[in-house]
């Protein structure tokens, strides 16, 4: 009777003092890592943030002139990080309906109980086809040595960009120290991200835990799914006359997680052209852009598929033996007109290429080419450093190691300008092309 009751005690001991070292323990519930994501259509924008201890309430207090007079409250999820602490973040995603295309918005978000963020703001998408949209263009930015972060949030918060299209790989990596890295690139980019869209595919260096924290953290537009999330991996969306078609390359070298996904994907693309091909689509967005990580064309001499390979073939031309699932053939058949590529720490301007034969027009390159045009911007910095170029390659243009990012404004149907920033050079321009087509569609020879 002695031992049990001593054990008893024992056991209402631990109850108690494990129940006040919780409490004595910080309680973060303020919003951080708050960034934006396009919806589906222009009437929408979602609020993506999180919180490190559990709150249940996500709401986005938010309207025109300063005045906070509306409100919308969302859901919120649990990331389970799989490192050796088994940390959980909270998840909140808030969709804004109802917004005025073009308006500007001012918004906070939170809780009365846990606290709001500051005070942001952003404007609603625009999808007619006079809309000129501005982009920056960039892969590659580590939590460390993010060397165009200040350029970025400086040109951000100027207003020249309406969206960032971040073409993966990012804090290097989310998972590293128990998914604190990824907080902290989380936070370092809220600068840009609360403020315009931060559009983003997936890259290797999101690859821990089947993307895991990249999934769980982003919120891409999705016509099924409102809230996100589960259509970061592959999702298209219209802004201005652009149709941009964002996916994974890394479904094809993480075989682990899913044969089956480089199918689901492939088919979802290839009725994504359809549909953005219908004449009265095709007439609103002509601009068809796409964005992934691993380059179908390269010429660094630090990476085997760039040396050897000319790019990353299964990307290209798809998979051994079976010669299926490539994007190159695919691309040109539904034409589009521009593919945005990064991985290599460099920038790399290409000529029209297809099946590695450039197609320089008679007018000029890039005046209505008979091919794609591939840009590999993915010199953002990261703790990586640079990737040297080896030998140019008949399709190569214009190569440049400098960390950057590209800058991209498309005009109308015919007029789409991009230029390389050169963070390493002061910001200076260090490219520019002037893309100019007449018509859009399937290239000749397909
Ligand atoms: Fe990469």
């Amino acid at each position: 009777m002695v031992l049990l009751n001593s054990v008893l005690f024992l056991i209402v001991l631990h109850i108690v003092s494990s129940k006040s070292i919780k409490d004595n323990e910080p309680f973060f519930g303020q919003p951080e890592q708050i960034h934006l994501s396009y919806g589906h259509d222009p009437s929408l924008m979602i609020v993506t943030w999180v919180t490190l201890n559990e709150v249940n309430d996500s709401v986005v207090e938010y309207g025109q002139l300063d005045m906070l007079d509306k409100r919308s409250t969302g859901n919120v999820s649990i990331f389970q990080d799989s490192g050796s602490e088994q940390r959980r973040e909270y998840i909140h995603r808030v969709v804004l309906h109802n917004l005025i295309p073009g308006q500007k918005y001012f918004y906070h978000c939170g809780c009365d109980d846990y606290g709001w963020s500051p005070l942001f703001w952003f404007t609603a998408m625009r999808n007619d086809s006079d809309f000129v949209v501005r982009m920056a263009v960039y892969g590659d930015m580590g939590k460390d040595n993010a060397q165009s972060m200040a350029r970025l949030q400086e040109e951000t918060q100027l207003g020249h960009f309406d969206l960032i299209l971040h073409v993966g790989d990012m804090a290097y990596d989310m998972n590293s120290d128990n998914a604190r890295y990824g907080d902290q690139y989380m936070n370092s980019i809220e600068s840009i991200a609360a403020y315009i869209p931060y559009m983003t595919c997936p890259g290797n260096h999101e690859n821990a835990y089947n993307f895991s924290q990249y999934v769980a953290k982003f919120s891409m537009p999705s016509s099924y799914n409102t809230y996100g999330g589960d259509a970061n991996h592959f999702y298209s969306f219209n802004v201005g006359p652009v149709h941009v078609i964002s996916f994974s390359t890394e479904f094809y070298y993480y075989l682990q997680y899913g044969f089956e996904q480089i199918i689901n994907q492939y088919h979802w693309i290839e009725q994504d052209l359809k549909e953005a091909n219908k004449p009265e689509n095709r007439a609103k967005q002509p601009w068809i852009i796409t964005m992934a990580h691993k380059p179908m064309y390269c010429s660094n001499n630090n990476d085997d598929e760039c040396l050897f390979a000319n790019g990353y073939i299964f990307i290209r031309v798809g998979l051994p033996f079976i010669q299926a699932f490539g994007f190159e053939q695919l691309f040109a058949q539904y034409g589009v007109d521009l593919e945005f590529w990064a991985h290599e720490h460099s920038y790399e301007r290409l000529w029209p290429v297809y099946n590695m034969t450039v197609y320089n027009g008679t007018k000029g390159a890039y005046i209505d080419p008979d091919a794609p045009v591939h840009i590999v911007t993915g010199s953002a910095g990261c703790n990586e450093r640079h990737d040297p170029f080896g030998v140019p390659r008949p399709w190569t243009a214009f190569q440049n190691s400098d960390y950057g990012y590209t800058r991209m404004n498309v005009y109308n149907s015919s007029h789409l300008y991009l230029e390389q920033v050169s963070d390493d050079q002061g910001g200076k321009v260090i490219d520019s092309m002037w893309l100019i087509k007449s018509k859009h569609g399937p290239y000749s020879y397909v």
